[in-house]
């Protein structure tokens, strides 16, 4: 080939720009590779030792045609340096692969399956949605439950700072998830009744399954159903309203605080953590997101939260950030003795 001619398909003057562009390959490619890997038990296989193509295409139930599918697959993991090929065997090698083949990092696999499911339709669609004045039905609660775990240790010093060791106190977990924060505060306060109230029945079978394993299944029990229709009889000390005001549109959201309020005994305390409007591409992507999908709505502004507070009769402090730099923020509100 000429050089003119290879010069003019890499942009000519601007084959800089070009050859630049074409290193956006390996992160969107390592990505995919990786959720795939982490959502069909690749890395999980590998992670007791290298395995070879048979029983790579065993494990995956890969017919005589899905073995060449699979071996192309796995040298692409090989080009992005997550695994390599020693021999006839595949062993993990990539930091990510290997940190995500671990259990105890589970959150961080969850999140290779949210930039490739969740952060990049949320990005490429938001102007679908706009211009067609369509939203999306694309929620999966397990997968957001997963990815939500991040935040848990933060999430979890909040609820324990208000959860005296001694003291009886009773806590009321709003949209709770995995139930991971119930289970995590019914093991380290053994004082504490705790209620999660969750919509999605998939979460919350898995939730009564895991706190029965925790053995806290006497003090802490889920319900399912809708908040907003929910009928509760007790107050709570504590309340929390973690990750999930986004999930109503603006105009419910102060009556969807109004309600935690209520539940809140005097003197007791509503804990509110959200991403708030701003902040870097992760929290922004929330809000494109979150606007795309049907039910939902937008990311709230900071201030707009505080007033829903101080309208639902609670006395809000300062709010906290999570995360240096970010807006996503912690609302410690209390209600008058
Ligand atoms: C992002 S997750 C947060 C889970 C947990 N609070 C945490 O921070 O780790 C939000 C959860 O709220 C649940 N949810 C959404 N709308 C709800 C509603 N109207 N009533 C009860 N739960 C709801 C979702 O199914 C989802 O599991």
């Amino acid at each position: 080939m000429k050089l003119r001619t290879m010069l003019t398909m890499l942009g000519g003057t601007a084959a800089p720009t070009y050859v630049g562009a074409m290193r956006l390959l390996a992160p969107i490619h390592r990505a995919a590779w990786l959720a795939a890997a982490v959502k069909h038990g690749v890395l999980e296989a590998m992670r007791l030792g290298p395995r070879d193509l048979d029983e790579l295409a065993e494990a995956l139930d890969a017919g005589p045609q899905g073995r060449e599918l699979l071996r192309a697959w796995l040298r692409h993991g090989c080009l992005l340096g997550e695994i390599s090929e020693d021999g006839d065997r595949y062993r993990l090698t990539g930091r990510l692969a290997k940190h995500m083949a671990d259990p105890a990092h589970a959150e961080l696999a969850a999140f290779a399956e949210a930039l490739v499911r969740i952060h990049v339709p949320a990005v490429y669609g938001a102007l679908d949605h706009l211009r067609e004045r369509r939203a999306s039905d694309a929620l999966d609660p397990a997968l957001v439950a997963r990815v939500a775990e991040m935040l848990a240790p933060a999430l979890e010093e909040a609820i324990l700072r208000q959860v005296p060791i001694e003291t009886p106190t009773k806590l009321l977990e709003l949209g709770a998830g995995s139930a991971r924060h119930l289970r995590n505060a019914a093991t380290q306060r053994p004082r504490l009744e705790a209620v999660g109230v969750e919509l999605d029945e998939a979460l919350v079978a898995q939730g009564r399954r895991e706190l029965g394993r925790a053995g806290v299944s006497d003090r802490a029990r889920l319900v399912q159903g809708d908040l907003r229709s929910l009928e509760l009889e007790a107050t709570f000390d504590v309340v929390t309203l973690f990750n999930l005001i986004y999930y109503f549109p603006p105009a419910e959201r102060a009556d969807v605080i109004a309600r935690a309020a209520r539940w809140v005994r005097p003197g007791g305390v509503l804990l509110l953590a959200s991403s708030c409007r701003g902040g870097t591409l992760a929290n922004n992507m929330m809000d494109l997101w979150f606007g795309s999908v049907r039910g939902a709505g937008p990311l709230p502004e900071r201030d707009a939260v505080l007033e829903a507070l101080r309208g639902a009769g609670l006395a809000p402090d300062a709010p906290e950030r999570i995360l240096p730099a970010e807006e996503l923020y912690l609302f410690t509100a209390r209600r008058p003795a």
